[in-house]
Parts: C-alpha cells; structure tokens; sequence
C-alpha cells in the first residue's frame, strides 16, 4: 500500500451503502487524485492489496473506480451472533454522559396543546434511546408554572370559590377545562379594571411569598400536573411526577443568578430592564437583541428562569449534554440563553446543549390542527379518538382476541400510530396530522410494523417445538438472496439507533424499521419458513423471523411504541 500513499498520510476508505453490492469504498477516487493517476488502477491495485477473503466475496471495482464490496454468507451467518442478546446488537456508546431532556413542558392552568405533544413524544423517543444506549438521562419537564397570568388565574381560582385545597380532586372537575378556565381569567381580566387591580397584586403578594397566595398557587399546580401526568399515562410516556421541574423550582436562585452575570460584567440596564447583549443576536434592524433578564418592574421572567435552569442542570446536576425540545419558534430565546451560559463559563467545550427544535402540526387543510369548530385539539379527546379508530381496525381484523385484548391491542395501535406518525417525519418540518395515513396497514406506519411483528410472532408460535428449540441463531444459514438482504438489514440496527440518539433523529430510525419489516416481506414471499421441507431451513428461517421480531419490538420499544406478539 506504500506505493499508494507517498505521504504516509491516512485515508478515509469511504464506505458507503450501495444499490449493487453490501458496502461500497469510494476512497480509490480522493486517493486517485491526490496521486495522479487514473482512479480505476488505483481501485484495481487496491482490490489486489485486500486480504478480506474471509468475509468478502471477490471485491469488484465499478464505475470510475467504486470497489464493492459483498458479505460471504456463512460471515454474515457468523455477525448475525451479535444480535441474540435483549441489546439486539446495539454497542453501549462508547462516553456514556449525563444528558438532561428538557421536553413536554406544558403550561399550568392550561391545556395541553399538539406542540406539547410532540415536544413529549419527541423527547420521550430520545430520553429511552439514550437510556438504552448507556447515557444517564434526566428527564426535566419544565413546567409554565410560573409567572405574571398566575395573579389573574388564583383570583378567578378565588372567585370560583376553589379555594379548598383539600379537594383537588373536585376542583379537578371545576378545573378539568382548563382552557376554558384560562379563558375566562383572561376575559374577566381584560374588562373588569378591579379584578385586573386585584390579579396585580395578586402577582406581587405571591412573589412575595405570601403564604395564603401560595397555597392557592398550589391548587392550580396540583390541578394541572394531575391532569398532566393522567395525560403521560394514557399516552404512555415514561415521565413520572419526579421529573416536573417547573420554571416556578428556581424561584429563589434567581437574584443569584442575575448577580453572578451582573459581577461578570453581562448584564447592562437598558430602559430599567435588565439585558444581556449575547454577541451574534441582532434584530432585523441590524440592532443588538436583548435577552431581557430581569424587567423594569423588577419581576423574573422566562428567560431568567432558563438560565437558572441551564446553570442548575450543569453545575447541579452534571449534565455534560443538554437536550432542548421545545418548537421551532422559540429557537432565538434558546440560543441566547445558551450563548449567555457560554458567556458566563458555564457552557464550555466539554458541553453540548442543543435545541431539538420541531416543527407544527397541521391539519389536513394545511392550516394549524384544530378542531373542527376551530378549538385547540385536547389531548384526551386525541388519545381517545385513536384508540377508538384502531379498535375498528383490530375488531375488523382479528376475531381470536378477548374483549380485554381488543381494548389493549387497540390501545398500542392507535397510540402507536400517533406516536410513529410524530417520529417519522423530519421533525424540523411541519407535519400533517391525518388519521387515515397514520393508522394504515401499508407504508411507513405503525400499524404496519405491529402486523408485521405480529406474524412473525404467530409463525414463531405455530412452529413444530422441535424446530423452535433448535432455531437459534446458529441455525442460520443463508443461501438465498433475499435472506442476505434481511440478515445484513437486521446488522443496521446498531448504526440506527446510534443515529438516532447522536443526530437527535427518530426518523432515521423509523426509516430503518421499516426497511427491515419490507426487507423480511420479500423474503416471506420468497422463502417458505414452516413450509420448508428440510429441517435444516426451517430452523434457520424460524432463527431469521425470530431475530426481526426482536430487532422490530426493540426498535418500537425505543420509539415509545409497544409490539403486541397478537392483533
Ligand atoms: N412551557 C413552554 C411552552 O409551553 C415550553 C418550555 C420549554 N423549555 C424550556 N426550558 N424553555 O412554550
């Protein structure tokens, strides 16, 4: 290889996915260049330098100088080992950090919106991901539980007489429409001058700490996260209670955090607020943006209360990794936050923090998704909706499952299918929320790939118990084209999930799962598994369907998605 490379210098061999073969390494055209010579010799040379005979088939050179690469069979039989432990072949990563996910984060007296939803779907897929791949997550919902509407909100809390806080359970019920509730604080706040007198006082008493303001305070809290961890329930999302951490937790580190940038020299008053000028942030008219820190009136708002968090969760809580996912709109009041945390020395090189931003959801008209008579879209009704449309789909297609089967199954297809639509678009981009594309049994869906689970799960149960005892991995033995095809999809899971969890991208992930569910239907058509007459196949056919159904509830299981083993 000397002869190649006069510099010594190494090179990447650029491996890449082909159409024609398992790998393809385009490096022989960079190297080509760099030597001047023509990129189909170098190719060659290589191709005759290359001890793979163990794993490769003869490599051939294509193109103007593509050398592809194809797995033996018995080796891919061999890496296919990998795969039988509960990882499914996926690597631990290799710098396990602490990595804090900021996500669902909805609003006190408010209802949950679709934006919420996805920041929870979003960032429940990457908080399991990144558990999985060995990371320390934690899990922080930063809950609006904080700030001016909260004067308004506990005097009509008051004059609603809710003011009992034992019975929040009742007040649930008052309470339960929460944005009606708000609705009607706003209204009566916008036109009667001694509620909104009442309400701003209100404001500066709770401030204050006032004791009776507090409480009242906390009804509306208790009400709200109650309702909010109903919501995570139903939609199973692995936040618990323990991880609210509202904006309202670093009320009393405010002034010291504002103290710490003002001794650093970042704060400058401006109008009687306090600002931070972090560089590289201008308005359109060319002017610096301010990062409103504390208002003229002295009061904190969201943009102190982030900093706390940033400076909390790194020098508190040792994240080393901040993940933010939150919608696309607020990306300007998040990277200032983060520029002013790196100002401040709290973000350095040994930190990423990062803004996970998502896009809207539409409806079908294009237009933001709101009900039909033009109301934001409640997340019950939404839950209820697809479990109902899913239980049409289960009760037209299976007739062998228990009532209580058909509510469950039904239950993971239709959250599945909400869950899956979120996580296999682009999530930067606006998505379409339509019911009928979700819950297809065709394409990218989840309905989809439970089917698809579903019956291998059923061939591996009606296998002769001979044959499933002994098709275990090292039955395999691949001969035929379409069972390389599925064996060398089955070892992408480990680059998927690591995509997935490092490139902050569940589509790619999606996108995986789906090839390999398509990669395991040609070969179904084109390999008979219980029908083939020699043992020695069925065994290894039965290992292959087995090592996808794994890969597939693994892949689902880290997208927040369950796999029933029937449908
Ligand atoms: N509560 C905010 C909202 O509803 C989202 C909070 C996102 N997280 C954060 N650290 N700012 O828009």
């Amino acid at each position: 290889m000397a002869t190649l490379d006069p510099d010594g210098a190494p090179h990447d061999p650029v491996v890449r996915p082909s159409q024609h073969a398992d790998a393809q390494v385009n490096g022989a055209l960079a190297l080509a260049k760099r030597l001047g010579r023509p990129p189909r010799d170098v190719a060659e040379d290589l191709v005759t330098a290359l001890d793979v005979a163990d794993l490769c088939l003869t490599p051939e050179v294509a193109g103007p100088g593509f050398i592809n690469l194809t797995l033996r069979d018995d080796a891919l039989a061999g890496l296919l080992t990998d795969l039988t432990s509960d990882r499914c072949g996926v690597r631990p990563a290799a710098e396990p950090h602490t990595v804090v996910v900021d996500y669902s984060a909805p609003n006190v007296a408010k209802e949950m919106h679709v934006g919420h939803l996805r920041s929870t779907i979003i960032g429940d897929a990457l908080a399991r991901t990144l558990t999985f791949l060995g990371h320390d997550v934690i899990r922080q919902n930063h809950l609006g539980d904080w700030g001016t509407p909260f004067g308004m909100l506990t005097e009509h809390l008051v004059d609603s007489g809710l003011t009992d806080g034992d019975a929040v359970g009742t007040q649930g019920a008052a309470v339960s429409d929460l944005n009606a509730f708000y609705k009607a604080a706003r209204a009566r706040f916008d036109s009667d001058p001694e509620f909104a007198d009442r309400s701003r006082a209100r404001v500066v008493a709770l401030q204050a700490g006032d004791p009776e303001s507090r409480r009242l305070w906390r009804i509306l809290v208790e009400v709200s996260t109650t309702y909010f961890s109903d919501a995570y329930d139903r939609l199973e999302v692995s936040l618990t209670d323990a991880d609210y951490a509202g904006e309202s937790t670093y009320n009393d580190v405010l002034d010291d955090v504002v103290a710490e940038l003002e001794a650093k020299g970042l704060l400058v008053t401006d109008d009687g607020a306090l600002c931070a000028f972090p560089p590289g942030f201008e308005g359109r008219d060319g002017e610096p943006l301010p990062l409103i820190v504390r208002k003229a009136d002295g009061g904190y708002g969201y943009a102190a209360t982030d900093l706390a968090a940033l400076r909390h969760r790194i020098r508190d809580l040792g994240a080393t990794e901040l993940l933010y996912v939150v919608g696309a709109p607020q990306h300007d009041h998040l990277e200032m936050v983060f520029a002013v945390g790196r100002q401040a020395g709290w973000v350095d090189d040994t930190i990423d923090v990062e803004h996970v931003a998502f896009g809207s959801v539409l409806g079908e008209d294009g237009k933001m998704f709101r009900t039909r008579a033009g109301d934001t879209v409640k997340l019950a009704e939404l839950v209820d909706e697809a479990v109902g449309r899913a239980r049409t789909l289960v009760e037209a297609k299976s007739n062998d499952l228990t009532p209580d089967e058909v509510t469950d199954v039904a239950t993971a297809i239709g959250l599945g299918a909400v869950k899956y639509a979120d996580l296999s678009s682009d999530r930067v981009k606006d998505y379409v929320f339509a019911w009928d594309r979700m819950l297809a049994l065709t394409g990218n869906t989840a309905p989809y790939l439970q089917y698809a689970h579903a019956r291998m799960c059923s061939i591996l149960s009606k296998a002769d118990p001979a044959d499933a005892s002994a098709a275990g991995v090292d039955a395999v033995q691949i001969t035929e084209a379409a069972e390389h095809d599925l064996a060398m999809a089955l070892l992408g899971f480990d680059a998927a999930v690591h995509a997935c969890a490092n490139r902050r991208v569940p589509h790619r992930l999606c996108t995986y799962l789906y090839e390999l569910a398509s990669a395991y239907t040609t070969f179904y058509e084109a390999c008979p598994v219980l029908r083939a007459e020699d043992p020695a196949v069925r065994r290894s056919r039965l290992a292959l369907c087995s090592l996808t159904a794994s890969v597939l509830a693994c892949g689902l299981d880290l997208l927040g998605i369950r796999a029933p083993t029937r449908v």
